[in-house]
């Protein structure tokens, strides 16, 4: 229905724009077919997981894709991470942006190293090397770089602050995969980096992730973490845990590998078309992706300045999830003020009032390969709607219209 009123919005009792929700991140689904062929395959073999021929084979061709020369797949990204820093041996404090899923911090703390948060850039949205050094203690051991909307972060100048503090530098590049640093795949920066195939991820593998690197002696260890510590049938010879990949997942993960450049070509077609039918609303600004880099294109993200667009990002919430559109905040309220990192550190927003701005402008909008062309021209529509209506929306907020 073709809203004239801000009467005709849901928030006040008009009919939602979408019958059904529409989330954000709903799952790309490669060839069931393939898929199923596996699952037999997988059956008949009777191997469901330690490491069986999907994983191997899954592991070999993302490190081929990825141009890196080890890649070790996990059952997560969460225990990747915290597997990979364990095997690099980080501890007492590391650098890592409060601008993330709570997964990056959380994989620190739950290994009792302290995440430091530093600032972010308010354009890329990511770490600010600029402001490492003046976080750095004697107990620093790394920086965790977080590559956010998988645009990568400055590679160069945390690697240069890594090597003159003598520090570990690993990425969480959970939103990364298939995207670009300086035309060369993000998988081979830093010691490591860890990716993430989540059902929300655009590559998915159900649940899952992997950890890349070009590091023989750390790709041992990593091995070994991920399945117990075991070296040999009987012999351990390592603190380990339980990381490993199952071979249901990876046969996802290869299926969804098959389908990759059709995943990210509806990406980008989405996002082409969220960019013509958002231009030019005053105070909402897609993000951008260069030209000159690969993107996987899976997050539509736009940032919204009240005071130019009259309206804050968190009313266009209320009025997007009213009328069936699941927009998401990521990543609001930034790791730091989540538990526990919000009693430990009480003034850390003191130190990050990029993030803190950033947290109350962004927004995520539904894409991927279960949102039709159609939907998304509605949802510019409606966003160009409310914004064109802010004063009446806030009157009719203030007259209790919506009570
Ligand atoms: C930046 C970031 N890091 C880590 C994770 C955790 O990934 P997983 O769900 O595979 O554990 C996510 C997942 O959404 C993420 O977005």
């Amino acid at each position: 229905m073709v809203k004239t009123s801000v009467n005709d919005l849901a928030l006040f009792g008009g009919e939602a724009a979408l019958d059904e929700a529409l989330h954000v991140g709903r799952p790309n689904i490669g060839d069931r077919e393939q898929f199923l062929e596996r699952i037999n395959e997988m059956f008949d073999q009777r191997r469901l997981s330690n490491n069986g021929p999907f994983v191997r084979e899954l592991e070999e061709k993302l490190a081929a894709f990825l141009g890196v020369k080890h890649c070790i797949a996990m059952c997560n990204a969460t225990i990747a991470l915290e597997i990979t820093a364990r095997a690099l041996g980080l501890q007492g404090e590391v650098i890592v942006p409060s601008f993330t899923f709570v997964a990056s911090a959380h994989a620190l703390q739950w290994q009792e190293i302290t995440p430091i948060f530093c600032d972010v850039d308010p354009v890329t949205h990511n770490i600010d090397p600029s402001r490492i050094e003046s976080l750095l203690t004697p107990r620093t051991s790394g920086i965790l770089g977080v590559h956010v909307w998988g645009r990568a972060c400055d590679v160069d100048a945390l690697g240069e602050i890594a090597r003159k503090y003598h520090l570990k530098l690993m990425f969480d590049a959970a939103h990364a995969f298939a995207c670009t640093y300086h035309g060369q795949m993000i998988g081979g920066f830093g010691d490591a980096e860890v990716f993430s195939f989540h059902a929300t991820k655009f590559f998915n593998s159900f649940e899952g992730g992997a950890v890349t690197t070009n590091n023989d002696e750390l790709a041992r260890r990593l091995r070994g973490m991920r399945n117990f510590g075991f070296a040999g049938l009987d012999m351990v010879v390592d603190i380990g845990t339980n990381g490993k990949m199952s071979e249901v997942s990876a046969a996802m993960g290869l299926t969804s590998l098959e389908s990759l450049d059709d995943f990210i070509k509806v990406n980008y077609e989405n996002y082409l078309a969220y960019s013509r039918g958002l231009e030019d609303i005053p105070g909402v600004q897609l993000i951008k992706y260069t030209e000159k880099e690969e993107n996987n294109y899976q997050y539509v993200v736009i940032e919204i300045d009240e005071g130019a667009a009259g309206l804050s990002r968190d009313m266009l919430v209320k009025i997007l999830h009213a009328e069936n559109i699941l927009a998401r905040r990521y990543f609001y309220p930034g790791c730091h003020q989540m538990e526990p990192y919000r009693s430990y550190f009480p003034n850390a927003r003191l130190l990050l009032p990029e993030t803190e701005k950033l947290t109350l402008k962004v927004l995520q909008l539904p894409t991927g390969t279960a949102v039709r062309g159609a939907e998304i021209d509605q949802i510019c529509e409606l966003i160009r709607f409310v914004f064109a209506h802010g004063s009446d929306i806030r009157a009719s907020i203030a007259r209790g219209t919506n009570a």
